[in-house]
């Protein structure tokens, strides 16, 4: 929120210097006449209904389309395949068991899922709290665009930096791995990364035991520490929530990429079968699933032409197309692409040509994207501002502001009931009357509004179709974090 306000600020200080600069110049314009009701904006109205139907889902689709991903989830629990084919590859986490709160013990994590990653040192001391020190990095394009040992090589050199006392014989720590990307555990410890996501593409990992690749550099740094468990950030964001919360059986994370984990039954997870006890699985084992049901595209799922292109042009062409709709990787890039379509079709900025700067893949990000959703003033001088400062777009009437402002909110709502359609097929799977939703991620926290349409969409889901659970939709602290060390505690701590 508080980079979001920032931001807000800087954008007002920006508006009341260029008002500044009006008033003095004696040239401050008047609203064009006829308000609301001119040529043009009659046609934005036109627009804005063409992109209503273009992009919004009814509730009733919304419920088929969580409808059709718990029957993908279905599909992929009794599945033993996790192959680069299977939709939503419904990955057994190995964690069989919710923390208590009770565990103790002072553990590592490391969490990494997007450009920055973070080392965590945190001591549980039993009452459920959590005592943290915590450092940030960022990972170097030299380190994004190089092999899995600049990657591995440059996170030991941080954590050597970071634990020194644990070189040389010193002292012993356990470690958590958050890695937020697809991996295929065979243990809580083991785990081969499937795929990319989230525009990464660093070589020689895919594939690959991730473990094995960091505990290599760890050693060979003579760093006294063991990484106990690897896990993905929505399994974290449960267990830190479930450290406190008996209810929370869902983790979610809606940031740069998007997921859901959920506790299942032990016995209906096809992958997990090979851990069946002699006696067999009863009813109260657990495990919990990382779907990566970023990966989700049903039919119901429409996909229009923006979205078919930014598709075409990602990283990871015909894959994680639920992801491409709702995470902060994806929104701004849509909002960009729709902007490009109606400036050739002669709908938006008709003063002169647009803007190279537009026609940049990546130009306009999600949080400037938000900005301009969030600017209420009536002549949007936010986004007038920022078009000038940032899209070097000039000359803008109120009405392409009108017009693109209301782009951004159909791309960001659409994203935000799109997501719920997902909370809403956890809760189908899950079948619990009280469940409590734990949510991490930027979008979430921070993107003007998309809580709100988010938790609205999730209750009228369950309204329309009866389906019997109370949910609550939290928003989890650190649970990347926090929940690699509960999951480590609740391995080996006290
Ligand atoms: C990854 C998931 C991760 C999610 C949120 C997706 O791109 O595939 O593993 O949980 O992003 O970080």
């Amino acid at each position: 929120m508080a980079t979001f306000i920032a931001g807000i600020f800087l954008g007002v200080a920006t508006i009341l210097a260029l008002d500044q600069r009006r008033h003095a110049d004696g040239k401050k314009k008047r609203p064009p006449a006829g308000g609301m009701r001119s040529k043009h904006s009659m046609m934005n109205m036109t627009n804005i209904t063409w992109l209503h139907k273009e992009f919004h889902y009814s509730n009733k689709e919304l419920i088929k389309i969580g409808e059709e991903m718990q029957r993908d989830f279905a599909k992929g629990l009794a599945s033993v395949e996790t192959g680069h084919k299977a939709e939503i590859p419904m990955i057994p986490s190995y964690i069989t068991r919710l923390p208590t709160g009770r565990e103790k013990g002072e553990y590592l994590a490391l969490d990494m899922g997007g450009t920055n990653f973070r080392l965590l040192k945190i001591s549980l001391p039993g009452d459920g709290t959590t005592l943290i020190r915590s450092t940030k990095a960022k990972l170097p394009d030299s380190v994004l665009n190089g092999d899995s040992s600049d990657l591995f090589g440059f996170i030991a050199e941080k954590l050597l930096s970071f634990v020194p006392e644990s070189v040389d014989g010193g002292k012993q720590y356990d470690l958590g791995f958050t890695f937020s990307f697809p991996v295929v555990q065979t243990a809580i410890d083991q785990g081969k990364l499937l795929r990319w996501t989230k525009g990464f593409k660093t070589k020689g990992v895919v594939d690959e035991e991730v473990v094995s690749l960091l505990q290599k550099e760890i050693d060979a740094r003579n760093m006294n520490i063991s990484i106990k468990a690897i896990i993905n950030d929505t399994v974290g964001t449960l267990m830190a929530r479930a450290l406190t919360d008996k209810n929370c059986v869902v983790g979610l994370i809606i940031g740069t990429g998007c997921n859901t984990a959920f506790v299942e039954e032990a016995s209906r997870v096809g992958k997990f079968s090979h851990m069946t006890p002699e006696g067999g699985f009863k009813k109260s084992d657990m495990v919990i699933v990382n779907t990566e049901m970023g990966n989700f595209s049903g039919p119901k799922l429409r996909r229009t032409r923006v979205d078919k292109l930014l598709d075409a042009q990602s990283l990871n062409p015909g894959m994680q197309f639920w992801e491409k709709m709702v995470s902060g990787l994806y929104l701004g890039e849509l909002v960009r692409l729709l902007v490009v379509v109606f400036a050739e079709e002669g709908k938006l900025f008709l003063r002169g040509d647009l803007a190279e700067i537009w026609k940049e893949k990546g130009s306009l990000s999600t949080y400037t994207m938000g900005l301009l959703e969030a600017d209420e003033d009536p002549e949007l001088r936010v986004v007038e501002a920022i078009l000038q400062r940032d899209m070097n777009t000039f000359g803008s009437s109120l009405n392409d502001r009108t017009f693109l402002k209301s782009i951004c909110k159909t791309i960001s709502k659409r994203a935000a009931r799109v997501a719920a359609a997902g909370v809403f097929a956890t809760l189908l799977q899950v079948q619990r009357k009280r469940v409590t939703v734990a949510v991490d991620g930027s979008i979430f926290k921070l993107y003007p509004m998309f809580h709100h349409w988010m938790r609205d969409a999730v209750e009228m889901m369950i309204q329309e179709s009866g389906l019997q659970t109370q949910v609550e939709i939290v928003d989890a602290e650190d649970g990347s974090g926090v929940g690699a060390a509960a999951a480590v505690a609740a391995l080996v701590g006290a």
